[in-house]
C-alpha cells in the first residue's frame, strides 16, 4: 500500500527542498533558516501548494519573526511584492488566541483541534482585513488564504519593508493620531469591528501614511469583550501620541465618538 502522502518524507523533502527561495537576495539564508526552524512540514507543504498553484514566484525574505508567525516578503510571476503571513501552529499560539476565541460563535465546534483553530483564525485575519478595507480604513489588501498562510498586500519600498510608526519621526503627529481615532470609528459603525491590539507597534509608515495591520484577533462589536477592548486600543493609542506631545482627547469623549448613535 502507497504511504500516506504526509508521511512520504523524502517526497515532502523534495518539495520543501525546491520552494523557490529568491537566490539574488543575500537574505535568502534567512528565509531558509527561518522556513526550515520555524514550521512544521505541514506548513512547509502549505507553502509549496500556495506556490505551485498560486501567483508566488520566490521567498525573499523574512520581514519579521514573531511567537505567533512570521511574516515574508514574496515575489509574484509578475515581480510584484507581497506580504505572505505565516501563522504557527504550536501550544504558545493557541493560548495567546484562545482567549479571542471563547465566545465568537464563529469557532464554535472548533475548539479541539489546534490545526483547525490555526486556519479559522488565518481566514479570520483574511476576513477582518476585507471589512476594514471595505469600510474604508487603510489596511494591507487582503489577497488570498489557504491554511495558515495569509496574502496580502506588501508595505514598504523594493529595498525596505515600511516601519512601525514608532520607528518614524513623524512630521503632523497630530494629523495621525486624528486619522487613527478616524479608523476606529470606521471600524466600529462600519465594518462592526474593534481591533483588538492598536498600538505604535501595528500602524505602519507607508507612503507618507499609517497603515493599520495585525487584525486577526478583531472583534466584532457585538462580542461581549468588544467595549473592553475598544477601551484599550484607545488607551493605547492615548498613551502613544500623549508621548508625542499631541493633545490629545479623553478616553471618554473618544469612546462616546466611537459608539455614537448608528446613522
Ligand atoms: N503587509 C505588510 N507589509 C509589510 N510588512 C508587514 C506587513 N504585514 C506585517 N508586516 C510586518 O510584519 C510584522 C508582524 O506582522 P503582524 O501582522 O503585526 O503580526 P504579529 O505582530 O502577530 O507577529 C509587522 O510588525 C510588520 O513589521
Ligand atoms: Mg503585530
Amino acid at each position: 500500500m502507497a504511504k500516506p502522502f504526509l508521511e512520504d518524507s523524502s517526497r515532502l523533502d523534495r518539495q520543501v527542498e525546491s520552494l523557490r527561495l529568491r537566490r539574488s537576495e543575500n537574505k535568502m539564508d534567512d528565509a531558509r533558516k527561518v522556513l526550515d526552524e520555524v514550521f512544521d512540514r505541514r506548513t512547509l507543504l502549505a507553502v509549496y501548494k500556495f506556490m505551485t498553484s498560486e501567483t508566488i514566484d520566490t521567498i525573499d525574505f523574512p520581514i519579521s519573526t514573531g511567537k505567533e508567525g512570521n511574516v515574508f516578503r514574496v515575489t509574484t510571476h509578475e515581480g510584484e511584492f507581497l506580504a505572505l503571513k505565516i501563522f504557527r501552529i504550536n501550544t504558545a499560539t493557541f493560548h495567546s488566541i484562545a482567549r479571542y476565541i471563547e465566545g465568537d460563535p464563529r469557532f464554535k465546534g472548533l475548539s479541539g483541534s489546534k490545526r483547525k483553530l490555526i486556519y479559522a483564525w488565518t481566514v479570520k485575519e483574511y476576513k477582518n482585513l476585507c471589512r476594514m478595507q471595505e469600510a474604508g480604513i487603510r489596511v494591507p489588501e487582503p489577497i488570498d488564504f489557504h491554511e495558515n498562510l495569509l496574502l496580502m498586500e506588501y508595505l514598504g519600498t523594493p529595498e525596505m519593508p515600511a516601519p512601525a510608526i514608532r520607528n518614524v519621526e513623524l512630521e503632523e503627529p497630530e494629523e495621525v493620531y486624528k486619522e487613527i481615532l478616524k479608523f476606529m470609528k470606521l471600524a466600529f459603525k462600519k465594518a462592526e469591528l474593534v481591533h483588538g491590539d492598536l498600538s505604535e507597534y501595528n500602524i505602519l509608515w507607508h507612503e507618507d501614511k499609517p497603515w493599520i495591520i495585525d487584525c486577526g484577533q478583531s472583534l466584532t462589536a457585538d462580542h461581549p469583550n468588544a467595549e473592553e477592548f475598544l477601551k484599550r486600543d484607545i488607551k493605547n493609542i492615548n498613551r502613544y501620541f500623549r508621548s508625542l506631545d499631541v493633545k490629545i482627547k479623553s478616553e471618554e469623549e473618544i469612546l462616546r465618538s466611537i459608539k455614537g448613535v448608528k446613522k
